[in-house]
């Protein structure tokens, strides 16, 4: 499929007023945007540039797996539907490989363990778009995107114009990217290239879970088909379905502190678990602060953490973006109480409630 960059021949996007945005998140939020908008190619993006329907708040929405409405939606809201993939180039040892940002992130890693390319399969079962992947430089297992990522085609909504980002310039972080902060909603991510690795593939099992999993499973030597399988494995049984139990994953990203710090809370908790975070500096399972503060599985009123994973904010049923954010502002305010150190939301939080 062409994405279509001039426009001419895509059909007319339709903006529609008052759109409930409930069916789009994965926390199972009711809340209103005030405009919102499909988006099939990017020739649709240049027809609302043209007529100057991007000269007003904009909110860039993939499969809604990391976000919190909390409050009306005061924005167009754009959401990426453009599903294409292309083979770029192919030799003995790699495939270029290109997806529409609107495509099912699962699904790509699945049609690539399936052809045998290797490199992503760490990353099965992440709910939501490869468009949004490069946003957080999505993680999971020992891999992250930034691994195989090459390219990304992103549309500036604020001068009309298709762009190409290099690896470099997405300035890819843990859970971050450019994309999440000075140009976050301003840049539309319209497809995304991955370099892909044919058998023999080099595949990444020192995630202590994921070795543990296949060498409980009397794999020694495991292909991609084995960690993808391992991977959703781990995940069905670990995260909780949002089909089943409204939730965006981690809200809270895990925070890096330095080895000082570690050391002053290992004074009071010699347990604390930790992973080496570049120099002198260590990552501290959010999830284990939260469980420590005495939040893990704990409910006020529709609000709650999942029973097997503290990170994991859930909605049983009728919570609104509101009581969702104020359980995540308390949580933060009880870890920092308890032990000095500041959680900082994975989701991405919008709404006329923290406006
Ligand atoms: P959305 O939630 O729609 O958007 C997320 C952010 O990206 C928003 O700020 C949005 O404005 C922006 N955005 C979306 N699309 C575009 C685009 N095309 N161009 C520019 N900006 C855009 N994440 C992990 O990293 N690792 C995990 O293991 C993981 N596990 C999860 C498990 C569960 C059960 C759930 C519900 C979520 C999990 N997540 C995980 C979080 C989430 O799945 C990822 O962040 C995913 O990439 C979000 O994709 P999305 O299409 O749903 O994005
Ligand atoms: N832990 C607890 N109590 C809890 C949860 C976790 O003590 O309730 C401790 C345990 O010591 C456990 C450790 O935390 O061993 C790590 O837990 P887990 O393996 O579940 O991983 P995580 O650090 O909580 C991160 C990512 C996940 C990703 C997994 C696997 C972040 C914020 N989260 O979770 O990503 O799937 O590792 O790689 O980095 C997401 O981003 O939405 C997400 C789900």
């Amino acid at each position: 499929m062409n994405p279509d960059p001039t426009g001419t021949t895509s059909k007319e996007p339709v903006v529609r007023e008052n759109v409930h945005l409930r069916p789009f998140n994965t926390l199972g939020v009711e809340a209103t945007a005030d405009y919102f908008a499909a988006v099939e190619t990017a020739g649709q993006l240049f027809r609302l540039y043209r007529e100057n329907l991007l000269e007003q708040d904009l909110w860039i929405l993939g499969g809604g797996s990391n976000v919190l409405f909390a409050g009306r939606v005061h924005a167009l809201v754009l959401k990426n539907e453009i599903d294409f993939r292309e083979l770029l180039r192919e030799d003995e040892d790699h495939v270029l490989l290109k997806a529409g940002g609107g495509s099912d992130w699962h699904g790509l890693v699945t049609c690539c363990v399936e052809k045998g390319w290797g490199g992503i399969e760490n990353l099965a079962l992440i709910p939501g778009t490869a468009g949004a992947a490069p946003v957080q430089n999505i993680g999971a297992y020992g891999t992250e995107l930034s691994d195989c990522f090459i390219a990304l085609e992103a549309f500036d909504l604020r001068e009309g114009r298709l762009r190409t980002f290099s690896h470099e310039e997405c300035r890819f972080g843990y859970r971050d990217s450019i994309f999440k902060k000075d140009f976050k909603n301003r840049f539309f991510i319209v497809s995304i290239t991955l370099r892909l690795k044919k058998a023999p593939h080099a595949v990444r099992v020192n995630y202590r879970v994921l070795s543990e999993r296949l060498a409980g499973k009397g794999i020694d030597r495991p292909g991609i088909k084995d960690v993808f399988e391992a991977v959703v494995e781990i995940r069905t049984e670990k995260l909780p379905d949002p089909s089943d139990l409204a939730n965006a994953g981690s809200f809270f990203k895990n925070p890096v502190v330095s080895t000082a710090v570690l050391k002053k809370l290992q004074s009071g908790f010699r347990e604390v678990p930790f992973y080496p975070a570049g120099e002198e500096q260590v990552k501290i399972p959010a999830g284990w602060l939260i469980e420590k503060a005495g939040w893990k599985g704990r409910r006020v009123g529709n609000v709650g953490t999942y029973e097997n994973q503290a990170l994991v904010i859930v909605n049983h049923g009728g919570a609104t973006g509101d009581e969702i954010w104020a359980l995540a502002v308390k949580i933060c305010e009880d870890v920092r109480k308890k032990f000095g150190i500041e959680l900082v939301p994975e989701v991405n939080v919008t709404g006329s409630a923290v406006e």
